[in-house]
Parts: C-alpha cells; structure tokens; sequence
C-alpha cells in the first residue's frame, strides 16, 4: 500500500504542478478526488491487505487523501488568483487616455429664440396655438380688416395657391382662429412659418413670427409695453427700454412700432443702431375693434392688444448675424456656434 500512494503521490505532484487553469484544475479533481477518483479508490484496495495491517493502511490513505485535498485547495486559490489578475488585466480601462468624442446636435437659433419668447409669455400665463401655414384669404386678410384692393395688401407680398387659398403671410391668422374658437379672457401666442415673395440679406421668402393676442376687459397698451418691456430685457438684458412709435397696421388701431434702447452701446449710438441709439424689434397695437366684430366679440366690453415679432430678426440682432441666409443654409460651421 506504502508503495502504491507513493507512486500515486509522485503522479499527484506532476499533474498538480500542471495546473494553470479551472479547466485543468477540475481535470485533476476529477481524476484523483472525485467519488470515482484515484484516491478515494485505494480504499477499495483494501480488501487485498491482510487484516492486520489494515487500520494502519486505511490511516496511511486517510493522511494521504487530506495531503493531496490541502493541495488542490492551494492549487485553487493559485487559479484564482491568476485568473482574477489575467482578467484585471485584460479588462483595465487607461483613464489617462482622451475620451471619446461624440458629436452632439444642438438646437437652431430659430428654435433657441422662439423657446426663449415662449418661456417669457408662458410665465405670464399665455398658451401657443399653431396655425395652418396653408390659409385663406379670409383668415389671413379679410377678417384682419384688409378686404380685397385694400392698398395694404400691398405691404406684403403673397404666393397664391389659388383665388382663395395662400401661404400665410403673417401669423395674424391664428388671431382669427383662436377668437372664432375661444371667448375672453384669451392670452395666446401664436409662433409659426410665414411666407413672402420676397429675397435679399435681411428678407427670406419663408421666414418665422411670432403673434400675440391678448383679449379681455379693460385691456390698454399700457399692457402691451408691460409686457414687451419684459420680453426684451430678457431676451437683451436687464437695463433694456422700449420705446413705441406711431405705425400703421389695418388690425390695430392705436398701431405701434416697438423699438429697444440698443443692447450694443447703451443708447449712445453705434453702427447697429445706426446712431439713433433704438433698434425696431416689432410691431403691435390696440386691436381694432372691426376684428373683434369680425370675431364676435363685443368691442364695447372687451379690448385686446396685439403683436407680431419676426424671429430672425431677434436672432439677428442677439447672436450678431449679418445675413438671414445663413439661418437657412445649415451649414454646421454655423450652427456649431449655438451649442448651449
Ligand atoms: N402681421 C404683421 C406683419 O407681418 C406684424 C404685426 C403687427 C402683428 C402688428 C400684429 C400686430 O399682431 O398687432 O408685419
């Protein structure tokens, strides 16, 4: 029996000094330690033994099978280990290596400008209603008190669809809409597409507005300088004023021009303000009663004002752009310089 583990014993060294790997480490469990394995087998050869020496024999496999146990569980902590350092290694990230870069999209200045003249009026309590860009005349004119051969028309330049049907040249329209479907108190702004036969750096032949209708009791333009007085210092600084000018619009009536003490120098006068020191940003006014008529509201109880904003030309003068094209062309150069 002594000679017999000592032959194992040497076979048990050599495959034990083999194992590099789970693999081969259940490999040699299952060759020696295993129900079936060599080792726990020898008891077996017992039987040949004379039965005296037999406690002794069974001791001296005993001692040998825990021997060779201990060993495989050091062998196992060997695997382990290596194992565990092999994958670290494999796995191990360089944090000082740069990352990577991925590109990231960015909102347009048009969007970025609107967004902004949305927050503003939403704080006042305003909705966004979105009109058809496909109208008609109706809506976009007629009812606006500019009837067919009004000169006004002539103040905008219209694609025609048909003898009826237009691309909106304003977003005028949505007032319409909104006070054929909604009573007083109404607050709304209507932002959206408008089209004009019109081309050179300050004018594209589709450019973006933004309409603002508010109609209650006791409305003056007193409120509507309120209003736009916070919509520019916020869209130019704090320290901006607002100055209205006498205009002319067929639906309002006082009609104004809204100018902003310039952003750029103060009101000293510079060349973005050509000197004068104001900057004409919109146009506004009192509704005019014929269009609340037009819209079945009483004009003796309620009163309204109005605006209209072109969104290019805020975004103009915030970001400093010198051509309305650039808005239009996509050109990544460009628009990279609006990531916020
Ligand atoms: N619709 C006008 C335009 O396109 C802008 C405008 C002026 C809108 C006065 C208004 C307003 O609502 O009251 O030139």
């Amino acid at each position: 029996m002594q000679k017999i583990i000592e032959e194992l014993s040497a076979r048990v060294q050599a495959d034990l000094a083999k194992v590099a790997s789970s693999d081969t480490l259940a490999a040699f469990w299952q060759e020696y330690l295993s129900k079936n394995g060599k080792i726990p087998s020898l008891m077996k050869e017992l039987r040949n033994v004379a039965a005296e020496e037999r406690p002794a024999a069974g001791k001296i496999i005993n001692s040998f099978k825990a021997q060779v146990a201990a060993d495989y569980e050091a062998a196992a902590q060997r695997v382990k280990a290596a194992e565990l350092a092999a994958r670290n290694a494999a796995e191990a990230v360089d944090i000082s290596l740069p990352a990577k870069t991925r590109p990231m999209g960015a909102l347009h200045p048009i969007t970025l400008v609107k967004n902004q003249i949305i927050d503003v009026f939403a704080g006042m309590g305003f909705s966004v209603y979105d009109g058809p860009e496909i109208e008609d005349d109706d809506h976009n004119f007629t009812r606006l008190n500019v009837p067919k051969n009004h000169p006004a028309r002539d103040m905008q330049d219209t694609f025609y669809l048909t003898e009826e049907l237009l691309l909106r040249t304003q977003t005028s329209n949505g007032q319409i809409r909104v006070m054929d479907s909604q009573r007083p108190p109404i607050k709304v702004l209507s932002p959206g597409r408008v089209f004009r036969s019109d081309s050179d750096a300050t004018h594209s032949p589709m450019f973006h507005q933004m309409e603002g209708l508010v109609v209650d009791k006791g409305i003056t333009l007193c409120d509507l300088q309120g209003m736009l007085d916070c919509l520019v210092q916020n869209l130019f600084g704090q320290d901006t004023r607002t100055r209205l000018r006498p205009s002319y619009f067929p639906f309002t009536e006082p009609s104004v021009e809204v100018d902003v003490s310039c952003f750029a120098c103060g009101g000293k006068g510079c060349s973005l303000c050509k000197g004068t020191g104001w900057i004409e940003v919109l146009g506004g006014g009192v509704v005019n009663r014929k269009v609340l008529q037009n819209c079945n509201i009483d004009p003796d109880v309620y009163s309204g004002i109005a605006f209209g904003i072109g969104i290019e030309r805020i975004a103009m003068l915030k970001y400093g752009i010198n051509n309305m094209g650039l808005l239009f062309e996509n050109d990544l150069r460009f628009l990279k310089q609006f990531q916020e």
